[in-house]
């Protein structure tokens, strides 16, 4: 029987829950792996609130060094989160010919070259399972199981928070206001509920798939994001009546060669998709290769027990001290994360405003004569064609919504003709959506 040592950086929801299946599930894995899985040390600022698992007193300790310094701790995993000082410990671990496994989303999407680069030239990993979409296992599918596969497609709802957001605004009525107080009461959404709420979140979860993807070193900079705060429950209500619902999107697009779109908005789907099924906290990722073809993951993006699944897996993947580096790792799975091992791909990113699509368009304007006709003049003057319009509350003088889905259009041309019709008084207010077909 091999015996890997673990130093656990962080005992909060996650790690303990990572030493409770440890612990509970002790057998099972020794027998699945042949390797006794031991924690060896544990370092939290807190050893004293209780938690869901007793641990003995020897192990815990608030001197991080006890771990990063121990030449018989393996692996670290890093569960503190945030950037500093988990990005230093990593380092230190790593230059100290530890591996690392860590659910650490902002940091990798950050800075994951740099600690990639540092890995590769110590020889050992950083595993990262838990960092998106917590226990769905897409970033083993992506790195391992889809060899054969150039992935054209990859759209995703990433985050739970704006999932169950939009959600609850669907099934109960509420303004984005009400559902993020829910949010916030039920605990799902982070400290920060902007992370979630504006797409910062999915856009770290997205850059680390689309490094995958791509296999290129792709600059979180270059992500284009939006969120869901001006999403109202109007336009959950319009979008139904048109044979949609709106989700917070995560996408990763190939087009022709060399150049791919990575993407965050929220977008008009189809009630027929089954993205749109998904509902409340959950997350989902519809994938296209061009091998294997379509493929659907469902499951929980967060949470003490679905993230420390995926930790777990992890630890199932570092190489025990005297076993050969790279026997348990495929080749392929050095692939995308900045490591010398495999030659980047050179990928051109698409821009947003390079994208061709549909646009849900809502305005609140002034109910009077020529308002329709001076808003379709403009669209049409940028060669945006309306596809259907809806004007319900006819209110003379007052302020009306008007709703517009348009054919298929340049986005250059839709932020055009908006910025324009931005200028006319009559106008108010006014939201775009784009339609994800
Ligand atoms: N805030 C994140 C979410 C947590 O809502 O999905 C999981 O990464």
């Amino acid at each position: 029987m091999k015996t890997l040592n673990i130093g656990l950086i962080g005992f909060g929801t996650i790690g303990s829950g990572v030493v409770k299946v440890l612990e509970e599930k002790k057998n099972e894995l020794q027998q699945k792996t042949n390797c006794e899985f031991r924690i060896r040390a544990i370092a939290d600022k807190d050893i004293s609130s209780p938690r869901c698992v007793r641990v003995s007193k020897d192990v815990l300790t608030k001197d991080v060094h006890k771990i990063l310094d121990d030449p018989e701790i393996d692996v670290v995993i890093e569960l503190i989160g945030g950037i500093h000082p988990a990005k230093e410990f990593i380092i230190n671990a790593l230059k100290n010919k530890k591996d690392v496994i860590t659910a650490n989303k902002a940091l990798l999407a950050e800075h994951g070259e740099e600690l990639f680069k540092i890995a590769a030239e110590n020889e050992r990993e950083i595993l990262f399972e838990a960092s998106v979409c917590g226990g769905i296992p897409v970033i083993k599918t992506l790195r391992q199981n889809l060899f054969a596969d150039k992935i054209e497609s990859l759209s995703g709802i990433v985050n739970g928070t704006s999932n169950y957001i939009l959600s609850k605004m669907e099934e109960n009525d509420w303004e984005f206001e009400e559902a993020l107080a829910q949010a916030k009461r039920e605990g799902i959404a982070e400290a920060d509920a902007s992370l979630d709420t504006q797409g910062l979140d999915s856009r770290h979860k997205i850059v680390i798939l689309a490094r995958l993807i791509f296999n290129a070193n792709i600059k979180l900079e270059d992500i284009f994001y939006q969120g869901i705060e001006n999403i109202k429950l109007e336009d959950l209500r319009y979008a139904r009546e048109f044979g949609y619902t709106i989700k917070l999107l995560a996408i990763a697009k190939s087009f022709k060669e060399g150049t791919g779109g990575v993407y965050v908005y929220p977008a008009l789907i189809s009630e027929k998709h089954l993205l749109s099924k998904v509902k409340g906290a959950f997350n989902a990722l519809s994938l296209r290769g061009d091998v294997v073809g379509e493929l659907f993951f469902y499951g929980k993006g967060a949470g003490m027990l679905p993230t420390a699944s995926a930790v777990i897996s992890d630890l199932a993947q570092i190489p025990t001290p005297h076993a050969s580096r790279h026997t348990l790792i495929p080749l392929r799975a050095q692939a995308g994360t900045g490591t010398p091992h495999t030659q980047k791909t050179k990928l051109k990113i698409k821009k947003i405003d390079e994208l061709e699509k549909s646009y849900y368009i809502r305005f609140l304007a002034v109910d009077q004569p020529g308002v329709l006709a001076a808003i379709a003049k403009i669209l049409g003057e940028q060669g945006v064609s309306i596809a259907s319009v809806v004007q319900k509350e006819r209110k003379e003088k007052e302020i009306v919504p008007i709703v517009m889905m348009t054919h298929y259009a340049k986005e250059k041309s839709v932020q055009k003709a908006l910025a324009e019709i931005d200028k006319l008084p009559i106008v108010k207010e006014r939201l775009v959506v784009r339609i994800e077909e």
